[in-house]
C-alpha cells in the first residue's frame, strides 16, 4: 500500500470521520441503526423480506434457508426468471422508455439502449441460442469487449435457463480455452474485437486459436465491433469458420422476436465465473438464481442510495469480472437503474475522459477501483477540475484496500467534499457487497470499509479462530448469506477445503483485516498467495507455472510487491537453465510468454534473474524474503535459509533487471 503517513496525516486526523451533509442524508433509504438491529434479530426473515420486496417471483419459496454447512440453499422451492426481473417487469410497468444503458464507445461513438430495446434484443438473442440447441443448464461462454451485446448475451442465457461463463476479454486464448473446457460450454459468444487505448484489439484470432482445442463448442456468435469502425478507421476482415461461426446481426435477423422467460428454481445455476486462487487452476465459482439476485439488488439499491427515477449510475469496472456482473448488469437492471457503460480506457483520448463522461451524462453515482483513483491523482487535479462534476452524489470504491490519501482525494477533488465515499468489500465468491458504509447512516473513516451490512455477520479472528474485538487477524464470515457462492464447479471438495477448513465453522475470505477501537473494519489485503494487481486477482502459482512452462526456465518464484498505483505489482524471480543467458531481451521474452499464457494483466512487471532461490531447510521458497527484496526493504532474519548467500545475490540483481516503464 501507499505510504499513509507524513503530509496527509494532519488532514487525515481532521477528516477521520465524515458524515454526509443533510442534503444527502434526507435522501437515504436506510438512516439508522434500527435497520441493523432488525436484521440481526431475524436475519433470515430480513433477507426474505428483501427477496419479496425487490424481486418478482413466479412461485413463492417454501423454505428461506437450508443450511448444511458449507452448502446453502436460499428461498428453496421459489421460482423466478432473472431476465424477467431485470427487464420485462420494468417495461410492463411503463418504464420501457427509460434508458438502461448510455453506452459510450472509446472512439466516441455512442448508443442509447432503453429497457424496451434491451427486452427486444434479449428475446431475440435467447432465440438465437435456442436455435443452436442451448437449453436449461447448458453452458455458454462469453468473451467480449464492453459493448451492449455483452449484457444482452448474459440476459438471454438467463431467459432460457442457460448458464453463462463470461471470460474477461483481456484473457489470452489459453486461458479462454481452459475455461471453456472446464465448463464444457456448447456455444461461444464473442466479437471481432474492441477498442482500448485508441487501438482495435482483435478477439477473433484468440478465439480461433482457443477453439482448436475446445471439442464441446458447436457454434460461435460474433458481434461486429471493430468491423463497424467509425469512418476514417480501417475496415477489418475476420476469419469465419463455415457452419460454426455466425455473425450476430444476421443471426438476430433470422429468429422470432418473442421468447417467453423460463421459470427457474431459486437454486438453479445462474452463472460460472472463474477466479484465481492459490493454485494454477482457476476455480469455477458457482452463483445461483434467487439469493444472488436478491443480494445484488439489495446492495445496489442501499449501498448507493439509488433513486432509479433520477440517478445516473456508472460502474467503471469490466463486465468480465464479478464487479461488472453484479454492479453493471444484475443489480442495476434489477433495480431499473440508468447506467453508463463505457468501452475503453480512462486516459483515451486524454486523461480527462472519465470526467468528460460524468459531465456529459450527469453521472450521480460513480463506482470504481482505487487503482483508477490513484492513477487520476497522479495525472493531477487539472483534469477533473476542468469539468462540471456537480452531478455526483455518491462515490464507491472496490477491489482493493483504498489508502486514506486516495480516499480523501476522491472525496474532495472528485466529490467536491459533499459526496459520501462507500468503500465496499466483497469478492467473486461473496457475489455481492458484504462490508460497506451506508450513505446517510454510517459515519465513514477514510480507508475503512466500516461495518458489515445489515444481515451480514463477519468477524476478524486470530490464528486459532477466536474472534478479536480490537486488532488484526483474518476476515471470516460465520453464517450464510443469499449471494454466497454455492461451490466450485465440479469440485465440492476444493470448495470445502479452500473456504471452510482453515477456521472451524467459518468462511475464510483469504483477507487480513483489523478492527479499530470503534469496531470499524480495515481491510489489509490478501494473506494467501494471491496478488491484487489493479483490483485483478492473479495467483502467484498461475504466473509461476506459466514461467516454468518456458523451455529456458528451471525455477520461478513470483511475489506481489507494493506498488503506488496498482496496489501490487508482479515480480518474478527466475532461475534459468544453464544453456540460457539472463539478459534484458530474455526478460522481455519471458514477460510476453506469460502474457500469452494468462493475459496482459498477468505479465510480470519485473523479472529478476537469480542463480538460486532462497529456501527453507524443508525446501519451501521464502516468499516473504523475496517480497522484501522486491520492495527494496531491509531483509529480516535470514538464518532459516539453506544458503544465506543467495539473498545478497538476489539483492544485487534486483537493481539491474528488466523493469516495465
Ligand atoms: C480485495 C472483487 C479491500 C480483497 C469485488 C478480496 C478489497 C478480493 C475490497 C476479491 C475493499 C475487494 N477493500 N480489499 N473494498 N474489495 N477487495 O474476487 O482482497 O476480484 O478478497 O472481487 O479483492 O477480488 P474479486
Amino acid at each position: 500500500m501507499a505510504d499513509t503517513t507524513g503530509g496527509i496525516e494532519a488532514f487525515y486526523l481532521e477528516n477521520r470521520s465524515f458524515s454526509p451533509p443533510d442534503s444527502v442524508k434526507s435522501d437515504a433509504w436506510i438512516t439508522g441503526s434500527e435497520e441493523y438491529e432488525q436484521a440481526e434479530r431475524d436475519w433470515q426473515g430480513y433477507w426474505a423480506r428483501q427477496a419479496g420486496d425487490l424481486l418478482d417471483w413466479s412461485k413463492e419459496w417454501e423454505t428461506i434457508l437450508e443450511w448444511d454447512r458449507p452448502f446453502a440453499k436460499w428461498f428453496v422451492g421459489g421460482e423466478l426468471n432473472v431476465s424477467f426481473n431485470c427487464v420485462d417487469r420494468h417495461v410492463a410497468s411503463g418504464l420501457g422508455g427509460r434508458v438502461a444503458y448510455h453506452w459510450v464507445g472509446e472512439p466516441g461513438d455512442t448508443r442509447t439502449i432503453t429497457y424496451a430495446d434491451l427486452l427486444a434484443d434479449v428475446e431475440r438473442f435467447a432465440n438465437v441460442l435456442k436455435g443452436y440447441g442451448v437449453g436449461k443448464g447448458d453452458r455458454v461462454a462469453i468473451y467480449m469487449p464492453m459493448i451492449p451485446e455483452l449484457p444482452v448475451a448474459m440476459l438471454a442465457c438467463t431467459r432460457i435457463g442457460a448458464v453463462h461463463s463470461v471470460v474477461f476479454g483481456g484473457f489470452s486464448s489459453d486461458a479462454l480455452r481452459d475455461r471453456i473446457n472446464d465448463a464444457e460450454a456448447k456455444v461461444l459468444v464473442t466479437a471481432d474485437g474492441g477498442y482500448r487505448k485508441g487501438k482495435a484489439n482483435l478477439l477473433k484470432p484468440a478465439v480461433d486459436l482457443a477453439l482448436a482445442a475446445c471439442p464441446s463448442i458447436t457454434d460461435v456468435v460474433v458481434a461486429r465491433r471493430v468491423g463497424h469502425a467509425p469512418s476514417g478507421s480501417e475496415e477489418r476482415t475476420v476469419d469465419m469458420t463455415d457452419g460454426r461461426d455466425h455473425w450476430w446481426d444476421s443471426a438476430m435477423e433470422s429468429v422470432e422476436a418473442s421468447c417467453p422467460p423460463e421459470a427457474m428454481g431459486s437454486e438453479d445455476l445462474l452463472y460460472l465465473l472463474y477466479t484465481s486462487g492459490t493454485t494454477a487452476k482457476p476455480k469455477g465459482i458457482m452463483h445461483t438464481t434467487g439469493g444472488y439476485l436478491t443480494q445484488v439488488a439489495f446492495t445496489h439499491k442501499y449501498v448507493f442510495d439509488l433513486h432509479a427515477e433520477r440517478d445516473v449510475y456508472w460502474c467503471a469496472a469490466d463486465i468480465g469480472w464479478v464487479t461488472g456482473h453484479s454492479y453493471i448488469v444484475y443489480g442495476p437492471l434489477a433495480n431499473g437503474a440508468t447506467s453508463v457503460l463505457y468501452e475503453g480506457a480512462p486516459d483515451h483520448p486524454d486523461k480527462d475522459r472519465w470526467w468528460q463522461i460524468v459531465e456529459d451524462y450527469k453521472v450521480s453515482i460513480l463506482y470504481c477501483a482505487p487503482t483508477a483513483i490513484r492513477a487520476c491523482m497522479k495525472w493531477g487535479t487539472s483534469y477533473p477540475e476542468s469539468h462540471d462534476l456537480s452531478s455526483l452524489r455518491i462515490l464507491g470504491s472496490v477491489g482493493e484496500p483504498i489508502n486514506p490519501e486516495a480516499w480523501i482525494w476522491y472525496q474532495t477533488t472528485i466529490g467536491g467534499g459533499r459526496c459520501p465515499v462507500v468503500d465496499t468489500w466483497w469478492q467473486t465468491e461473496t457475489g455481492a457487497i458484504m462490508i460497506s458504509p451506508l450513505p446517510g447512516a454510517t459515519t465513514t473513516k477514510p480507508g475503512s470499509a466500516t461495518f458489515p451490512l445489515p444481515g451480514i455477520s463477519a468477524q476478524v479472528v486470530d490464528e486459532s479462530g477466536s474472534p478479536v474485538s480490537v486488532g488484526g487477524g483474518y476476515l471470516t464470515i460465520d453464517r450464510p448469506w443469499p449471494s454466497m457462492l454455492r461451490g466450485i464447479y465440479k469440485d465440492p471438495e476444493r470448495y470445502q477445503e479452500t473456504y471452510w477448513s482453515r477456521f472451524e465453522g467459518r468462511y475464510f475470505a483469504g483477507d487480513g483485516a483489523k478492527l479499530d477501537d470503534d469496531g470499524y473494519f480495515w481491510l489489509l489485503g490478501r494473506v494467501d498467495d494471491v496478488m491484487n494487481v489493479s483490483g485483478h486477482r492473479v495467483s502467484t502459482t498461475e504466473v509461476e507455472s506459466a514461467l516454468v512452462d518456458h523451455q529456458s526456465v528451471a525455477e520461478a518464484a513470483v511475489v506481489g510487491a507494493s506498488d503506488p498505483v496498482t496496489g501490487q505489482a508482479i515480480v518474478a524471480f527466475v532461475t534459468l537453465k544453464s544453456a540460457f543467458t539472463p539478459d534484458q531481451d530474455h526478460g522481455e521474452a519471458l514477460r510476453s510468454f506469460v502474457a500469452d499464457r494468462i493475459g496482459k494483466f498477468g505479465r510480470p512487471k519485473t523479472i529478476i534473474f537469480t542463480d538460486d532461490l532462497p529456501k527453507t531447510r524443508s525446501g519451501k521458497i521464502m516468499r516473504r524474503l523475496l517480497r522484501d527484496v522486491a520492495e527494496g526493504r531491509d531483509l529480516g532474519d535470514t538464518t532459516t535459509l539453506a544458503d544465506p548467500g543467495v539473498v545478497e545475490e538476489i539483492r544485487a540483481r534486483a537493481s539491474v533487471s528488466p523493469t516495465e516503464e
